[in-house]
């Protein structure tokens, strides 16, 4: 269920992008904070012990809605719009996608 409901500006165009891989509408002119809690209850887990974030501050000081691209690259979702196509996730990659871990290490090993 989404943190955040929709009141009003509802006829601003939307856009198109995804959260860990499923199809996600927000509309032009959208934080990607507001993008994703108005989809999700989180914006990410917490690497320090799992919990869900959702950002604080809103104004980007306090560093809570950091969230991954696909690519692995950051974003302060607080105070980064929403772009078509971007490809977000709300959970840690898999350690062994993580470039420097063991895991990736065994993963390279095993890949023909
Ligand atoms: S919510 Fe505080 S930096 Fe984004």
């Amino acid at each position: 269920m989404a943190i955040l409901k929709r009141l009003a500006e509802t006829a601003r165009p939307p856009v198109a992008f995804t959260l860990d891989g499923k199809a996600c509408s927000a509309l032009a002119g959208d934080t990607v904070l507001t993008a994703v809690l108005t989809q999700a209850e989180q914006l990410r887990v917490s690497e320090f012990g799992g919990g869900p974030r959702a950002g604080f501050c809103m104004m980007g000081a306090c560093q809570d809605c950091w969230m991954q691209r696909e690519d692995g690259s950051r974003l302060r979702a607080c105070s980064t719009y929403i772009e078509p196509g971007m490809r977000l996730r709300s959970l840690p990659p898999p350690a062994a996608q993580v470039a420097g871990t063991l895991a990736a290490a065994v993963a390279g090993e095993q890949a023909p």
